[in-house]
């Protein structure tokens, strides 16, 4: 609430007009994959942006003002280092992953299309019960367009979900909101309804929606446990276990960042921070935004967008103004491979418990490390109270490495 005292109601009111108009440009641009549409009203937003860096006043960068509306505390300087290590890291992880015959191999399993949505929904809920979501207690799974999670009081937070055509898809949605969900109701309810009744951050949150979703949900030995319950569908029970493995965790350069795979995703991240940071500096005008966005795709996912609408004009979060948000995201994952690293230490056993079916360790160290805290203390904190360390992208290389040298055998 400090932080927005800062920006004067004027200003306020401007950026709101700006971002309603762009948002319906955006719309427009994509639906018609015509930029130019879009462009003066990005230019608008980016000027702004600019404003309330200056008015917001953190020193340094003045993305460091805009990112820590998002998570406090982070810095420019920072995220620099950390993706820079992570680019070249993961480019020749995704070369060395292409090169096996797997992935040569890996299109002739074809997952399974038209999966009724009284199934899709049954096994969703079937597996936010397993992970530790009181459906009809606390909580309830419903069905929508774009997946969200919102909290209406004291313990309770509901999530949705939509059902597509193909499996495992939804599946994986309905486990990322489950993990928000479980953050959300793990903060203690004497917070509620008060400024730290919440998660520490956004990076924070998204991390314990992907440590669900990716590490555990595309974890093989999950699959494991997953196997004899997805026989029981006429749809499903052709697969293989290690089909459903390779399936959970295909690997492939693409183009859309909400569809990308946890090897390739961080990389659709570090495209938008450095396109933001050019922007914002002057480096780089709206004008020139599709060639060098098309330029980084190329460069670091080794594919070329053939349209805007597949490239530049995806995601809506420009028209919107939320610049600097998109690292939060990148942040989410590293953060979930830093507590699954430290999770193990305490409690090797979880591997065989979740081969099981038992996931209730693993919440209890969630809560105990985590969500305990609500926001009464930083991200960064929680993360040095957990591991030892602040903000460490190794753990995130080496969970990759080891994960995916074993799927793709290399
Ligand atoms: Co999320």
């Amino acid at each position: 609430m400090k932080k927005e005292k800062k920006l004067p109601p004027e200003f306020v009111e401007e950026l709101s007009r700006v971002t309603s108009q762009a948002y319906i440009a955006w719309k427009k641009a994509k639906q018609t994959n015509n930029f130019k549409l879009f462009e003066p009203h990005l230019k608008k937003v980016i000027d702004l942006k600019r404003k309330e860096a200056k008015l917001r006043g953190i020193p340094g960068h003045p993305y460091n003002s805009l990112l820590d509306c998002y998570e406090e505390g982070m810095r420019v300087e920072k995220l620099k280092k950390t993706f820079d290590y992570l680019k070249k890291e993961l480019v020749p992880l995704i070369r060395s992953i292409q090169a096996t015959k797997t992935y040569k191999e890996q299109d002739r399993i074809i997952p399974p299309r038209n999966v009724p949505k009284q199934v899709q929904e049954e096994i969703g809920k079937f597996i936010s019960q397993k992970l530790g979501l009181k459906l009809g207690k606390e909580s309830r799974l419903d069905e929508t367009e774009h997946p969200f999670t919102s909290t209406l009081g004291i313990k309770d937070t509901r999530i949705t979900t939509n059902y597509k055509e193909g499996f495992p898809e939804s599946f994986f949605s309905t486990i990322h909101e489950t993990g928000h969900a479980l953050y959300s109701l793990g903060v203690p309810a004497e917070y509620g309804y008060t400024v730290v009744g919440e998660g520490s951050s956004l990076g924070m949150h998204e991390s314990q929606s992907r440590f669900y979703e990716n590490v555990i949900g595309r974890n093989p030995v999950f699959w494991e446990f997953m196997l004899p319950h997805l026989k029981k569908y006429k749809e499903l029970k052709k697969y293989s276990l290690k089909e459903w493995q390779l399936l959970a965790n295909k690997v492939r350069p693409s183009f859309i960042r909400v569809q990308a795979d946890e090897v390739t995703y961080n990389l659709h991240v570090i495209i938008r921070f450095e396109l933001e940071l050019a922007l914002l500096e002057g480096k780089l005008e709206a004008k020139d935004l599709p060639r060098a966005w098309n330029q980084k795709v190329k460069e670091y996912l080794g594919i070329t967008p053939k349209t805007n609408k597949e490239g530049v004009l995806q995601d809506v979060h420009w028209s919107l103004g939320l610049i600097g948000y998109f690292p939060t995201y990148a942040l989410g994952n590293i953060y979930s491979a830093q507590l699954y690293n430290e999770m193990l230490k305490d409690n090797p056993d979880i591997i065989s418990e979740m081969r099981k079916g038992k996931f209730d360790s693993i919440l209890n160290w969630l809560t105990k490390k985590v969500y305990v805290y609500g926001r009464t203390i930083t991200t960064e904190e929680i993360i040095k109270n957990a591991c030892g360390r602040g903000l460490d992208p190794k753990a995130f290389i080496n969970y990759l490495r080891e994960k995916y040298s074993k799927i793709y055998w290399f």
